[in-house]
This record gives structure tokens, sequence and C-alpha cells, in this order.
């Protein structure tokens, strides 16, 4: 795709796209705008046709040079970023349906007083990779996979405000390949996304990129760190553990350092304690954390972060067999801190127990993780919401903001000091599961929190719900792996 900028006056792309807010007078206001000879016709055909600027409604001038579609945005007063990405999925929509590959966008009718072309360019270019993508590799044909190829688009702005606009639309693109990136690996069925496809992928990622560098530990080195936790989850499986370890270096000095971490199960049939067929069905979904990671990765060279960024990921599968741990065994993390396996099925948050502490002897002190942790936080806060838990204030802020504006919505659940020893064990230092009902994801978070040590911050991001998408949520996030996180965690990043 071409960008092209112009002034207002020649238009002659195939298809204009005007957004517009659900407020009559507005309508009239825009059409008229237009200048169209036969303006009273127009406006009498919006009343007919009873177009109101609801979410996605869409009315259609055309002229013997171009057509002009109007998109319904649903709001009534300025676009949000998230408003700018709905609308730009209802841009795709269209040109599914009505084919061009040349458009054309006029920046005053998006930003509308608001000054901020950069994230109108972002949202924008978020809004349309993200709705173009389909995990279509294994279907013959299919109506809905179709791509639409947008070959020049133009964009009406100031000649100031051009470099601005690419900047962000390069940025915003970006984004957009980290989370497809995500998708494609969470889409991808366990069968072949395996640990080692994992690895393969962080060693492609490192490959291409020169501030990026990779070490993928195998099952000696994993056993010579005393990862015991780790390896007792991977024990069940055929499928050799992997534990994955990105490093992203700034130019010039970083000002932070940072570690993501996310839960890479490649598939969690529940171990032993073996998951009934519905919950099984969706369970390629258990290293969407692994994804986010590698997403973060995939995009970390465009937005050039200041700040030293570890990925890790503990890579495996959770399955039952002759040599799978046992409920009642009892296993040591790399710190030597002992679990009690009460639940096979609750094995994320016990390879997460070695890799938090692998990110903190790499003397990091400020992590982030993203777990399909626990189905108690569907429950709680449904599909779209992920859970969010964090031991510091301000670390807690700065990421909801980020997740706010990238539309990645998170709720926070408080790490109640209440249940904070309902997961104690009679026979080791923590139990895997706690000794109580309900709260389920908040005991997850005080396990995790058990292997924190005293003054890291640590977020804690489950994302059980909004990883897998099963019914479309919006424009852009078709059904499927939906790359949760990684914008949120690349927008952090730039702005730390
Ligand atoms: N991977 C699951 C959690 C999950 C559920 C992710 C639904 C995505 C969608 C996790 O390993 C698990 O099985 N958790 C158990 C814990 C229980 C045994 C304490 C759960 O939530 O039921
Ligand atoms: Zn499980
Ligand atoms: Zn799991």
């Amino acid at each position: 795709m071409e960008l092209i900028f112009r002034k207002e006056e020649n238009q002659e792309e195939e298809v204009l796209f005007v957004p517009t807010l659900k407020d009559d007078k507005a309508i009239t206001n825009l059409i008229k705008s237009f200048d169209y000879e036969d303006e009273k016709d127009v406006l009498a055909r919006v009343k007919k046709e009873n177009f109101k600027g609801n979410k996605g409604q869409v009315f259609v001038i055309h002229d013997d040079k171009q057509v002009l579609v109007f998109i319904g945005t649903g709001q009534a007063k300025k676009l949000t970023t998230e408003d700018f990405r709905k609308t730009a999925g209802h841009i795709i929509a269209y040109l599914k349906k009505y084919k061009a590959n040349k458009i054309g966008l006029i920046s005053k009718h998006w930003l509308k007083g608001s000054s901020d072309i950069s994230l109108l360019a972002q949202s924008l270019a978020e809004g349309i990779y993200l709705a173009n993508y389909n995990f279509d590799k294994y279907k013959k044909t299919d109506k809905e996979a179709i791509k639409v190829d947008i070959k020049e688009l133009y964009v009406y702005l100031l000649a100031s405000q051009k470099v601005k606009f690419t900047k962000a639309w390069e940025l915003g693109k970006s984004l957009a390949e980290g989370t497809i990136l995500a998708r494609d690996l969470v889409n991808e069925p366990a069968g072949t996304m395996t640990p080692q496809f994992l690895a393969d992928t962080a060693r492609e990622i490192a490959k291409t990129n020169k501030n990026i560098t990779v070490k993928i530990l195998e099952e000696d080195k994993i056993a010579k760190l005393k990862m015991d936790a780790f390896l007792s989850i991977a024990k069940g499986s055929h499928e050799a553990p992997k534990f994955i370890h990105l490093i992203y270096k700034p130019i010039g000095k970083a000002k932070d350092k940072i570690a993501i971490v996310g839960k890479g199960i490649t598939f969690d049939s529940g171990g032993l304690n073996i998951k009934p067929w519905e919950g099984m069905y969706d369970m390629k979904v258990d290293m969407a954390g692994a994804a986010t990671v590698l997403g973060v990765f995939e995009a970390l060279a465009v937005s050039n972060p200041k700040v030293e960024v570890h990925g890790i990921i503990a890579a495996c599968e959770n399955m039952p067999s002759g040599n799978a741990v046992k409920p009642g065994d009892i296993v040591k993390n790399m710190q030597g801190k002992s679990i009690e396996i009460a639940h096979t099925d609750a094995e994320g948050r016990v390879t997460l127990a070695d890799s938090l502490a692998y990110a903190q002897k790499q003397g990091i002190n400020k992590i982030v993780d993203l777990a399909t942790l626990t189905g108690s936080v569907v429950v709680a806060l449904g599909s779209q919401y992920a859970g969010f838990f964090a031991n510091n204030n301000k670390l807690a802020k700065d990421i909801l903001k980020q997740a706010e504006s990238s539309g990645e919505t998170m709720w926070q659940l408080p790490l109640a000091p209440e249940y904070k020893e309902m997961n104690k064990s009679k026979v080791a230092d923590i139990r895997n599961i706690s000794n109580t009902k309900g709260g389920g994801s908040i005991m997850a978070a005080w396990f995790l929190d058990y292997f924190i040590e005293e003054g890291v911050e640590w977020a804690h991001i489950d994302i059980a719900g909004p990883a897998y998408i099963e019914k479309s949520i919006n424009s852009y996030t078709p059904v499927g792996g939906a790359g949760f996180g990684v914008r949120t965690i690349l927008n952090w990043l730039r702005n730390i």
C-alpha cells in the first residue's frame, strides 16, 4: 500500500471515506460541505435510507469522478483512537464487498478539532491492517477470507503534517504486524504449534533484527538451572520443552531493564487431571502469553523504545502419560521454593514460577507477565476484559492507561491481603491451587507473587478471556487469536 499525500483539490481516487458522527445536524452540514449540485436529493435520500451515523452504517454518493462513502461512527462527539480503529475496520468491510484499490481520506473530517494527526495515523494503520487479517492457510476457499488489496491510499492533510503522519502510520503498521504474528501463532493448531515452533519463531525474529538476540535453553540446560517446576509440567509430553530468552537492546543507553514473560503451554490437556472435551477444545490458546511476547519483539524494531527488554517464555505441553507429573508431587523451582502440585491443570503458574525466577536472576526488577492463567477470570470479567494485577500503583497506572488507548480492555483486580495465605500447603512451601473455593484468578496471582522478590515491580495480566475471540467483537478483531496485549505493551515500552 502506497501512501500519497494531497491538499484538498484534485480528488480522483475511486472511493473517498468520510467518518460520520451520530448527529443529524452534523450529517446535514457534512453533506452540504461537499457542494453537490443535487444536494436536496441527497439529503432526501439520507432521510429515506434512515442514515443516522450508527456504528458501521454506510451512506454512499456516486458521481462521475468518484464514490463518497459516509461511515457512521456511532459516536456523537470527538472520535477516540478506538473509534478510528473501528471505522478503519468498517472501511475494510466495505472494500470486501465493493472492491476498490484506490481510496482516500480527508484528515480534517477525522480529527474534528482534536489536533493529533499522529494518533489518527497510528490508529488508522492498526485498524486497516488488523481488520484485513484472516487465518485461512488451511482453507481452500472461503468467501469471508477475501483480503482487501488497497494499492493507493490518498490522505488529504496540511503539508506540515506529512512527516508526522508517515511516522505514526509506520508505527501503527508495525504494531498491527506484531499483533498479527501473535494471532497467527495462537491460531496455529497445537499439532504444529509446539515448543519447537515457538523457539524457531523467536530465532527468526532475532535473525532479522540486529538489536535482538535470542537464547534457547534445551532440556539439559534447563535442568542445570534447576527449573524443576517447569520440567515437571513438561514431563508428560513427547515434545521437548524449550526455554526462550529474547533480548532487545536499544541504541544508546537504556533507561530501564524490563522483562515481558509469557505463559507458553502449547497445549493444555489438563494433564492427569484431564479436562473434559469442551474445556480442552480451545486449549491451543494456552500459549497466547508467549505469542504476545513474540509479537512485541517482532514490532520492537520499528518502535525502538529506549529500554532494554527481555522476553521470557517457558514453552512446553501439559499432557497426561505414564511419565506425567502426579497430583501430590512436590517440585522445586530454580529459587529452591517447593511447590505441591495438587492439581495438574493449574500448570501455567508452575511454569511461571521458574520464568519469573529466571527473569529476576537476570537482575531485572520490573516484570510484566501475560498468561491465559485461569478460567475464573473469564467467569469474573467475561471474554473481553483481561484481569490485571500489580504490586505497584505507578506500574499499574502506566500500563492500564496504554491498555485503554490501545483498545485492549483490562480491569484491575485486587491482590487482596485477606487471600494471601490460601495457597498454603501442608507439605511444601506453597500449593498450586488454593484450599478455598472462589476467587481463582486472585489465588493464582498470589501464587505467582510468592516467587517475586522484595523490591521487584510486577504486573500480571490474566488474558484467558480476550486472548481468543469466539464471536467477533468489533470490526478489526475477527474470531480466533486476538494477539491481545501486543499493542498495550509496546505503547507502554515506548512511553517509559
Ligand atoms: N489454561 C487454563 C486456563 C484457561 C481457561 C485459559 C479457559 C483459557 C480459557 C489453566 O491452565 C487452567 O486449566 N486453570 C484451571 C485452574 C484450576 C485447576 C485451579 C482453571 O481455571 O480451571
Ligand atoms: Zn491448565
Ligand atoms: Zn493452562
